[in-house]
C-alpha cells in the first residue's frame, strides 16, 4: 500500500473518533508526559488501536493520542514517539507527523530530552531549538517522492518557525522562566556520546544533542508544517571530567523540568 493511501486511511479512522478537528501537534519526549495533564480531555487513542500506526516500546513513553483543548486551541497530542533506535523506519517514525497534516494540523510542537554541550548550561535548563544539524544515516525522505505530500527538495532555510520562538520567548518572559535557544544534534542512538563525539558535535556548531525530533521536523516542512520545538537539558555532555549518563537520570531530570515546559508550551499556544 501506498504511504499516501496509508495516512488517509489512518486520518479517516482518527476522523471518526473525535467531534473537532484539531489544529496543532504536539509530540512529547521521554519523561515529558506531564503535559497531558495540561489538555482537557475529549478522547484517547492507544497507538495498538490505530491503523498502521507504530506501537511504542520505550519505557516512560505511553504510546497513545490525546486530543482535547489547551486553552481554546483544539490539540492532537502524541504521548509517547517512535525512535529510530528502536529499529523503527524512517516512514515509521516520521507516519504520525503525515497523519497530523492529513488531519488539517499545520503547526506542530516538538518536545524532547536533550544532554547539553553548551559550556553555559546546566541540567534542567530548557532549550528552545532554533536550527539543527541533522547527523541521521538516513533522511526520511529518502526514496520517490509523492508530490501530494510534499515537494522533492524540500526548502530548509526556516527549519523552525521563528514567529513560533518568539511567542514561546514572550510566553517564558511573562512567565518568569529562563529559556536557552540554541542548535540541536540529531543522531541515531541509542548509545550517549562518548567525550570525543561530544566535543565534535560542539565544535560543529551543536548546543543539544538528542535521538529524536530532526525526522519529525524534516517531514513537517516537507508537508509545509510550521515546527517548533524545545529540549530539557538533562545531563551535560562537554565538561572537564566525563560523566555518565543513565537513561533513569535523563527522565528524572525531564520530568522535573516538564511543569516548565508545559506550562510555557499552554501559554505560546493561546497566542497562536
Ligand atoms: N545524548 C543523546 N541523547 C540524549 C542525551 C545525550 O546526552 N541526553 C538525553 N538524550
Amino acid at each position: 500500500m501506498l504511504l499516501y493511501d496509508k495516512i488517509q486511511e489512518t486520518a479517516a479512522f482518527i476522523s471518526g473518533k473525535i467531534t473537532h478537528q484539531p489544529k496543532t501537534g504536539i509530540i512529547l519526549g521521554s519523561g515529558l508526559g506531564g503535559l497531558i495533564d495540561l489538555i482537557k480531555k475529549e478522547a484517547e487513542l492507544p497507538y495498538a488501536e490505530i491503523p498502521h500506526f507504530p506501537v511504542s516500546t520505550v519505557e516512560g513513553h505511553q504510546g497513545k493520542l490525546v486530543f482535547g483543548k489547551i486553552g481554546n486551541t483544539q490539540v492532537m497530542l502524541m504521548a509517547g514517539r517512535f525512535h529510530y533506535y528502536e529499529g523503527y523506519s524512517m516512514e515509521e517514525v516520521t507516519f504520525p507527523v503525515r497523519v497530523m497534516k492529513a488531519l488539517g494540523i499545520d503547526n506542530l510542537i516538538l518536545s524532547n530530552a536533550a544532554g547539553g554541550m553548551n559550556k553555559t548550561f546546566n541540567i534542567g535548563d530548557l532549550m528552545i531549538i532554533t536550527d539543527h544539524i541533522n547527523l541521521f544515516p538516513e533522511n526520511p525522505l529518502r526514496g520517490p517522492n509523492d508530490s501530494r505530500l510534499g515537494t522533492r527538495f524540500p526548502d530548509m532555510s526556516q527549519p523552525y518557525d521563528k514567529s513560533m520562538v518568539a511567542m514561546a520567548q514572550e510566553a517564558a518572559a511573562e512567565l518568569n522562566i529562563p529559556v536557552r535557544t540554541g542548535v540541536y544534534v540529531g543522531l541515531q542512538g541509542p548509545t550517549f556520546e562518548t567525550p570525543a563525539e561530544y566535543r565534535w558535535l560542539h565544535i560543529i556548531g551543536g548546543d543539544a544533542v538528542g535521538m529524536s525530533t530532526v525526522p519529525e521536523n524534516i517531514v513537517a516542512r516537507h508537508a509545509g508544517m510550521n515546527v517548533f520545538a524545545m529540549s530539557v537539558i538533562t545531563d551535560l555532555g562537554v565538561t572537564d571530567v566525563p560523566v555518565t549518563i543513565t537513561h533513569e537520570e535523563v527522565l528524572e531530570a525531564a520530568n522535573a523540568a516538564a511543569p516548565k515546559m508545559a506550562a510555557i508550551v499552554a501559554a505560546m499556544i493561546n497566542r497562536m
